[in-house]
């Protein structure tokens, strides 16, 4: 074992005691938690809209905008699994005529919905310039693109590590090989690379993002930048915003 994997393995969690996947309880009571925490009047931006939830994943953030006054919720997701569980959840609820899923936005819907919402699926998005896109396609003109992750890529613990250890910034203290090496311990998906664990990490720091935006042909109107133990002027300084923003929420509105 070479000295860097030795003293990764040193500071990581016995292999039996690690997090597992699907450990996350869901409920349509807190889906919204976050989003109203970084966005002030959240509600207001919702209610009485249309709304895409891209990534919308089990759908328990989708039923909760439609409860929440959302006059019609699209849910979209890559996972024909997750859109059926997502779709029996809001037959479930009873908003079924209300918030329908699918694997992509119609034609037709194209450039109609007042908000587009993605919720902590910016960093993992292995093409994040197609996405943005494809949501700047489904807004329309005067709509609003409400886009919050976390952690970006160079804060403590932007590698997404820390289901096996609590040592931050291994992704810049450890070589990439030694991370997946001891990552290996405790996931068997056979990932040799961060773009290649189980749901991608396409190392978005806060600068790729700002220069995502350009690209896309959008532009920042609102954004909210949370720091470690909420010392939030860090994300003021150069460099310090990058190491020390826990997590980062956009408005976006077409440039
Ligand atoms: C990390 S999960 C986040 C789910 C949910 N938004 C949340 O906050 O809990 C990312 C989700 O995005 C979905 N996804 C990934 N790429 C996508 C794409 N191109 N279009 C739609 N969904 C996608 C994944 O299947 C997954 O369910």
């Amino acid at each position: 074992m070479r000295v860097g994997e030795w003293v990764l393995v040193r500071f990581s969690r016995d292999p039996a005691h690690c997090v597992r996947d699907g450990d996350h309880e869901w409920s349509v009571g807190t889906a919204l938690s976050l989003l109203r925490r970084v966005y002030p009047n959240f509600l207001d931006l919702i209610r009485g809209k249309s709304v895409l939830d891209f990534g919308c994943g089990f759908g328990y953030q989708s039923v909760a905008l439609a409860l929440s006054g959302a006059r019609y919720v699209l849910g979209i997701d890559l996972s024909d699994d997750k859109i059926g569980k997502a779709k029996a959840l809001a037959e479930k609820l009873g908003v079924a005529e209300r918030v329908e899923f699918g694997r992509d936005v119609p034609r037709e819907r194209l450039g109609t919905f007042d908000a587009v919402i993605s919720q902590n699926s910016m960093e993992h998005f292995p093409s994040p310039d197609d996405e943005l896109r494809k949501m700047r396609s489904a807004v329309s003109r005067n709509g609003a693109i409400l886009v919050t992750f976390g952690p970006p890529w160079f804060a403590p613990y932007g590698s997404h590590m820390q289901f096996f250890t609590n040592l931050p910034w291994v992704n810049l203290l450890f070589s990439e090989d030694t991370v997946m090496r001891v990552r290996a311990r405790y996931r068997s998906d056979g990932a040799t690379r961060y773009e290649e664990v189980e749901g991608g990490l396409n190392r978005m720091s806060l600068a790729k993002f700002e220069r995502l935006v350009r690209s896309c042909h959008t532009r920042i109107v609102y954004r909210k930048y949370e720091a470690v133990k909420r010392m939030d002027w860090l994300t003021k300084v150069p460099v310090a915003r990058e190491l020390l923003t826990n997590h980062a929420s956009f408005i976006l509105s077409l440039a």
